[in-house]
């Protein structure tokens, strides 16, 4: 089993600024819950919680999240801005997508909102909360990715999701990507600039020119994704031609 122990991971982040203020464990309900509480205790910036597994891991939508031994699974308290807060789901889609192309080396694409792909399998989800303690905002920014995970014992989610292990056709080097991973969302976060980030985010956007029915509460949209607005919303121009926008949901593709 992989374990994130203490030491290993503040080798692998030595030189971040996030990352100082470390919770490693080797089982854990939920690192987003961990995460919140430290917001609470007024953790700084940068105050990382990791997991080698989740117990009760959430994604969207109230969802479980499986997080077995070999997955990756993360949770970064920040203090964002109000004009950063909006973009916090871009920038960690990118950061992961860069991270997995720079280590296991494998192309990977977004789906709007959250979801990272490779070959059209689900390989990582990001989910971001947010609160507020005393008058200051606080977002928790969770992240799993499914790392050195045998789909082959999922099979439920297999024919849907993959790992990189999978993928790459051997283990891969956790630490390494979780390094990568931080040094991305570090400098997009730092660097923030909205429209270099929403102009990267939308490159690597598989979802747009795509057929798509999207599922917002109990609203159900189809046609296809056009676009997406300055804050990430996704514009569909459904088939009599009006167009409509999606802030939040679920979006298919379809064939
Ligand atoms: C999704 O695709 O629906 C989002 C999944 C987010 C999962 C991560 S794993 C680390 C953090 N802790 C959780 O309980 N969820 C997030």
């Amino acid at each position: 089993m992989t374990f994130f122990d203490y030491r290993s991971v503040e080798n692998a982040l030595a030189g971040c600024r996030w990352g100082h203020t470390l919770f490693t464990y080797e089982s854990i309900g939920s690192t987003m819950d961990r995460a919140r509480e430290l917001a609470h205790k007024r953790a700084p910036e940068g105050t990382l919680v990791i997991a080698a597994e989740q117990t009760e891991g959430r994604g969207r939508l109230n969802r479980a999240w499986i997080s077995p031994s070999g997955s990756l699974s993360l949770s970064l308290l920040l203090y964002p801005s109000p004009e950063k807060m909006p973009y916090l789901t871009m920038l960690t889609g990118l950061a992961v997508a860069e991270a997995i192309e720079s280590v296991p080396k494998l192309k990977a694409d977004l789906k709007w909102p959250n979801d990272v792909l490779i070959g059209g399998k689900k390989v990582a989800g990001i989910l971001v909360e947010s609160g507020v303690v005393k008058d200051r905002s606080f977002a928790v920014v969770g992240i799993g990715i499914n790392v050195n995970v045998d789909l082959a014992c999922f099979p439920d989610i297999a024919s849907i999701a993959t790992s990189l292990s999978g993928e790459s056709g051997g283990p891969v080097d956790a630490l390494l990507l979780l390094r990568s991973l931080i040094d991305e969302a570090e400098s997009l976060y730092t660097a923030f600039d909205p429209t270099p980030l929403r102009a990267l985010w939308r490159k690597r956007l598989i979802t747009l020119g795509r057929q798509v029915k999207a599922t917002s509460g109990d609203t159900v949209i189809e046609g296809t994704a056009i676009d997406v607005a300055g804050d990430g919303a996704l514009i569909i121009r459904q088939n009599d031609g009006t167009e409509c926008t999606v802030v939040a949901g679920d979006v298919t593709l379809r064939q």
